[in-house]
């Protein structure tokens, strides 16, 4: 099935024929592992809607929607129109524009601890300034995260990313792991690692770092520990020992903005000092931004007597992502909010349905628009739960591959699905449909597990 849809021709030319050339030029053949897949990855010709098109001329449904950064799905009329417009006047000047500000006026009237915003061109880059300024804020050096969290490649954010049974260590001082290969020590040294939603051992785990910790980092449904909320009372005690202890409480919206209108932070009574942003509010374009409190962001205002975290950026702010992120985000209105995320309600209720029916151990977390399957009966509560086995993630990659093949569905390689505006209840009928076909296609694989 696989070999005849590879070689498949449009225009003349296969996937296989331009990974060929790919892997001559780019390491792996790619230029982000995300998109590999065995035994190559696929091409895409065209993208409208909630539809990618590949060069084969088979038409896909997108539930990935380029790792939830496509709140409107692809190509939408308003952001094409608006973007072809600004490209005709420039994209890309040493010298400000009005889109940037209208952008910037757009976000900060939307939540409302975010006072100042800056923008910059990546998660990874929003994150890292965040901590930066963390630190230039406080003059600490250390920043606490949970295990397993993914915040981007910033050395410190990545610590412990994908710490295993055989690293993690004791539950109440978990080891910090370095991701790559080379990492300074001093990286680790740096950065305490606490079980998400953990309270007590995670007030302890800061407790004996309490001098040194500029910001402790959280993601409010972190995808990779499990896509589960974090409860009141753990963002409530981080929020109350960040106060005690002259520390920064940060959160990483970068993929949870999307949950709620201000963002998933609005789910909670207390509020961060800084949020990092990128993903949706980049309109389909390359994006990040750092957003807070008046007092910290100053930290990199250039007119302050002492600017004590200097940033730039030569494609920060660029008018192409502003403008797209501005008619993005003025398109996801409260309204729209809360349609997508009654559409992955349903969509939950009626995968819960396929698994019962199919009766496999499986569970569904999420929040808001977004939610991932799990191999495992009952509903994932710790990273140290989820962390799969060979034999699990050769399920995961059975179920995806049965999907984008034989259904024409693509889903996040996680097993999660983040929702654009452009689905329909129709597209989410095939897909509850296909999973119950591919949960009975990877049964006896699931039962053997066990
Ligand atoms: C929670 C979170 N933080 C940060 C990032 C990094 O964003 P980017 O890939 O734009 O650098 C990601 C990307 O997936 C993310 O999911």
């Amino acid at each position: 099935m696989k070999t005849q849809i590879a070689d498949q021709k449009l225009n003349g030319t296969s996937h296989e024929e331009i990974y060929n050339r790919a892997v001559k030029v780019l390491t792996g053949g790619v230029s982000r592992n995300t998109i590999y897949r065995k035994p190559h990855p696929y091409y895409v010709a065209s993208a409208n809607g909630s539809f990618i098109t590949d060069i084969s001329g088979i038409e896909r449904i997108d539930f990935a929607n380029n790792m939830a950064s496509l709140i409107h799905g692809h190509s939408h009329p308003a952001i094409v129109e608006a973007v072809t417009e600004q490209l005709k006047k420039g994209t890309a000047f040493t010298m400000g524009t009005e889109a940037e500000v209208s952008f910037a006026e757009l976000l900060t009237s939307r939540s409302s601890g975010f006072e100042k915003i800056r923008f910059m061109n990546s998660g990874t880059e929003a994150v890292m300034t965040m901590i930066k300024a963390s630190r230039a804020y406080t003059g600490k050096p250390k920043i606490a995260k949970a295990e397993g969290a993914y915040h981007g490649t910033y050395d410190y954010a990545e610590v412990s990313q994908t710490a295993n049974p055989g690293n993690w260590g004791d539950i109440d001082h978990p080891n910090a792991v370095p991701l790559v290969q080379g990492t300074p020590q001093g990286v680790m040294d740096d950065v305490v690692i606490f079980p998400y939603n953990d309270v007590e051992r995670t007030l302890a785990l800061l407790d004996q770092n309490a001098d040194q910790i500029a910001c402790v980092l959280i993601d409010l449904v972190p995808h990779r520990i499990g896509m589960f909320r974090a409860s009141s009372e753990f963002v409530e005690a981080i929020y109350n020992w960040t106060r005690k202890n002259n520390a920064l409480m940060v959160f990483d919206e970068v993929i949870t903005y999307r949950v709620n209108y201000a963002g998933a932070q609005d789910s909670y009574s207390v509020k961060p000092d800084l949020t990092a942003l990128g993903k949706i509010i980049g309109g389909g374009f390359p994006v990040g931004a750092v957003a807070g409190k008046d007092e910290i962001m100053k930290v990199l205002d250039p007119t302050e007597k002492i600017l004590r975290h200097p940033h730039s950026g030569t494609f920060s702010a660029n008018p192409v992502t502003m403008t797209a992120g501005r008619i993005a985000m003025e398109l996801f209105d409260e309204q729209a909010v809360l349609d997508l995320n009654a559409l992955a309600m349903t969509a939950r209720n009626q995968i819960e349905e396929s698994i019962k029916i199919s009766d496999v151990p499986l569970s569904i977390t999420g929040a808001g628009s977004m939610f991932r399957i799990h191999l495992q009966e009952n509903a994932p509560t710790s990273y140290r739960e989820i962390n799969q086995t060979k034999a699990a993630k050769t399920i995961i990659n059975e179920l995806l591959d049965y999907l984008f093949f034989e259904e024409n569905i693509i889903m996040i390689n996680t097993l999660a699905c983040m929702f654009a505006t452009t689905l329909t209840q129709n597209n989410v009928d095939q897909l509850s449909e296909a999973l119950l076909r591919g949960f009975k296609k990877v049964k006896p694989m699931i039962e053997q597990l066990s």
